[in-house]
């Protein structure tokens, strides 16, 4: 029995050589691979800058605090998401407000408005699993409301809305090159993608201990650069992403008609979306015993997540109201293995093993 990964992030010659080419350059931090990857990223997501940094939470933070965010702000996030989206507000001094989930696991924008206040400054939609959120309403409501809109897409490289990418619907917008990632590096890595040319330079300056130049500091930043050998195997990788994307809903649909029928709930996917499926997520009463089956078989399965932000020991000063949808479904919901790198062979193994475990 050959066992069945979570994620399996790609490795081949050409990825090999690209890194063996940016060691022999002798460049390391933010040289040409960085500065050429930066532009190609602003590129594929049609916005005007990317900063490169040392991961999406790092990104976070340094737009978080571009954008002027600090005590006293009140910030909009899901808080069915990876907890880096809400420890960028918390580090910045403002205070997170949890936002329940619409039908799709994602941000449900009419609670987001419910939860408007006049301390309000900002909205982080996060478009989680790689589905979009309903982008439109989340859109109007930091119009409405005077809010910015920073897209968290660690997890949605490539997805769209109506043929666009995510990324550039609001000020600003972050990407995560962790290696499970849509679009993987080897190791940790992530970006900020703006058109705000503001924004976008005091990231460049706070990625780099606030520097305005080399003996200059105009403010108090942090060590957060990237590195060229993650650059260049992100160059070899980013023109293949589409594909690679294109093989990751493939397999969903494997994994939607072989499902078909079980008591399991299946991720839905929203009208005018493209779905990038960064994971595969299905939701049953049965959760525990479905893993346990399926780990008895080699396959990895995970919860993303468990425990909801607002229930986080870190934030529990915060005494968060109840946020029944949310925990409700953390209880229920199962990562299946999924990436552009698994087999459709794979992924029937899965399938058989999910329709015995139901027994049909
Ligand atoms: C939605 C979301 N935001 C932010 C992050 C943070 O990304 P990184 O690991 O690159 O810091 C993650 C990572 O899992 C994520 O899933």
């Amino acid at each position: 029995m050959t066992p069945i990964p979570l994620s399996r992030p790609p490795i081949d010659d050409e990825l090999k050589q690209a890194v063996l080419a940016a060691i022999d350059s002798r460049r390391y931090v933010l040289g040409p691979q960085c500065r050429a990857l930066e532009t190609e990223l602003a590129k594929y997501t049609d916005a005007k800058h990317a900063v490169l940094t040392s991961s999406a939470t790092a990104a976070l933070w340094m737009t978080v605090r571009a954008l002027g965010v600090g005590p006293g702000d009140e910030v909009l996030v899901p808080s069915h998401t990876a907890f880096p989206t809400v420890e960028a507000v918390c580090v910045a001094g403002a205070t997170p407000v949890f936002v329940d989930v619409d039908d799709w696991y994602t941000i449900d924008p009419k609670d987001a408005v419910a939860k408007v206040t006049p301390k309000t400054v900002g909205i982080v939609p996060v478009h989680l699993y790689g589905q979009p959120v309903d982008l439109p309403a989340v859109q109007d409501l930091a119009a409405r409301f005077g809010l910015w809109l920073l897209e968290d897409c660690a997890q949605a490289q490539g997805a769209a809305w109506d043929g666009r990418k995510v990324g550039a619907f609001g000020r600003a917008a972050v990407f995560s090159f962790y290696p499970s990632k849509n679009l993987p590096a080897m190791g940790d890595g992530g970006c900020v993608v703006t058109s705000d040319n503001d924004v976008a330079a005091r990231c460049r300056r706070l990625r780099d201990h606030g520097r305005l130049n080399k003996d200059v500091h105009a403010e108090v930043g942090f060590n957060l650069r990237f590195n060229e050998l993650q650059a260049a195997a992100l160059r070899v990788l980013l023109p293949r992403l589409d594909r690679m994307n294109d093989r990751r809903r493939a397999l969903a649909a494997r994994y939607a008609a072989g499902l078909a029928g079980l008591p399991l709930a299946l991720p839905a996917e929203r009208e005018h979306a493209r779905h990038v499926y960064h994971l595969y997520v299905v939701a049953t009463p049965r959760r525990k015993a479905l893993a346990e089956f399926l780990k008895s078989r080699g396959i990895q399965t995970g919860i993303h997540y468990p425990v909801p932000a607002h229930r986080q020991p870190a934030v529990a000063r915060l005494a968060a109201p109840a946020l029944p949808r949310t925990e409700r479904l953390v209880e229920e919901i199962l990562s299946l293995p999924i990436s552009a790198s698994h087999t459709e062979a794979e992924i029937d193994i899965v399938v058989t093993a999910v329709r015995d475990f139901f027994g049909s």
